[in-house]
């Protein structure tokens, strides 16, 4: 039985002088030293011993486990420097060495641009639309019925208007005028909504247009609600917004759900109202239509008339920031160039 302790201590003795890591040293403890280990598979024979055998090579064995756990453990702490300088050599970090630039982005210009113009409008009162009430795909019903558009306008040919397929009263919205009507059918006056969002068009594509753009709709419906107050307002955006030295003016103007109905000009950034190519020589660039909410209009969604008036507004995002801005292509807006999605 010595004989055969000896053998497994020269054994564990070279296992543990060829264990390179950490887990070699896990594994020879395992093998020899555990309760399922070979020194004590021979602890488990003692019995069959006489007295004093049992004393002379029980004390033997324990003596072999201590010198195998003494020898484990030095071992252990050898290859456990090793590795850890080993891992701290790999991941040294030279803090003198430049760091790595991460570019910080920002809201793309038309969002910039609508949010810089709805905080004007929420300092003004009006607050922001409920999404539920300003969707993008929409019925003809809201989109132009509802409206005052009449069946045979242009606006609805299919040459300007997106249409569903497979559900002919189906549209994408062609202006966020809709959002009107959505809210109007909710909420009982007084109303003093805002409501931006994306409109498509089938146009040809060019510098001036693109089959998708952005709008912001306003509504106020109140009692005793004029035209002073649509100009009051509407002139204090523009001034809020362009600044006191961008001159405006307004001009009477049509649209099927407004009565009477204006556009607002703002004078050409690119000359400076003396006229050029931009502004087709008149000095003036048209920047929102308006008016007074029709009558039909206030009808159709169960407001009366005769106790409440309103007005309501329309204007293009990238248009306003085409001439705040001086860009000269929409198609800028769409491209994702980083160099001109960089200047603002
Ligand atoms: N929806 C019109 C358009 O897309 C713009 C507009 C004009 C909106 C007059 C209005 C309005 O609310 O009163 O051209």
């Amino acid at each position: 039985m010595k004989e055969q302790l000896e053998k497994i201590f020269n054994a564990a003795n070279e296992d543990i002088k060829n264990a390179a890591t950490t887990e070699n040293i896990e594994e020879i403890k395992l093998k020899y030293l555990s309760r399922k280990g070979e020194l004590n598979s021979i602890k488990k024979n003692l019995k069959d011993l006489s007295d004093d055998d049992k004393r002379i090579v029980g004390s033997f064995a324990n003596e072999v486990a201590q010198k195998l756990e003494k020898s484990l453990s030095e071992k252990y702490n050898e290859i456990y420097k090793k590795e850890l300088n080993e891992k701290l050599q790999k991941e040294k970090i030279d803090v003198t060495l430049t760091g790595k630039y991460i570019p910080k982005g920002h809201v793309h210009p038309l969002t910039e641009t609508t949010n810089e113009i709805v905080e004007i409008f929420q300092k003004l009162g009006f607050s922001l639309v409920e999404p539920q009430n300003s969707p993008e795909v929409e019925t003809e019903y809201y989109n132009f019925d509802m409206l005052n558009v009449p069946k045979d306008h242009p606006a609805r040919d299919m040459q300007d208007t997106f249409y569903c397929k497979l559900a002919s009263n189906v549209v994408l919205r062609s202006q966020t005028s809709g959002a009107q009507i959505h809210v109007m059918e909710e909420q009982k006056p007084p109303i003093r909504v805002i409501a931006p969002g994306r409109v498509y068009r089938n146009e040809n594509v060019n510098s001036r247009k693109n089959n998708f753009f952005h709008q912001i709709e306003g509504l106020y419906v109140d009692k005793g609600i004029t035209m002073g107050d649509l100009k009051g307002v509407l002139n204090e955006f523009t001034r809020l917004y362009f600044g006191e030295s961008r001159p405006t003016r307004f001009r009477s103007s049509f649209f099927p759900f407004t009565e009477p109905s204006v556009e607002i000009d703002v004078q050409c950034i690119m000359c400076q109202g003396k006229g050029c190519k931009t502004c087709s020589g008149t000095g003036w660039l048209e920047i929102l239509g308006a008016g007074m909410v029709d009558v039909n209009v206030l009808k159709g969604v169960g407001i009366d008339p005769e106790v409440y008036t309103g007005f309501a507004f329309g204007m293009g995002v990238e248009r306003l920031a085409m001439l705040k801005y001086a860009i000269d292509d929409i198609r800028l807006f769409f491209n994702n160039d980083i160099r001109f999605l960089k200047q603002f």
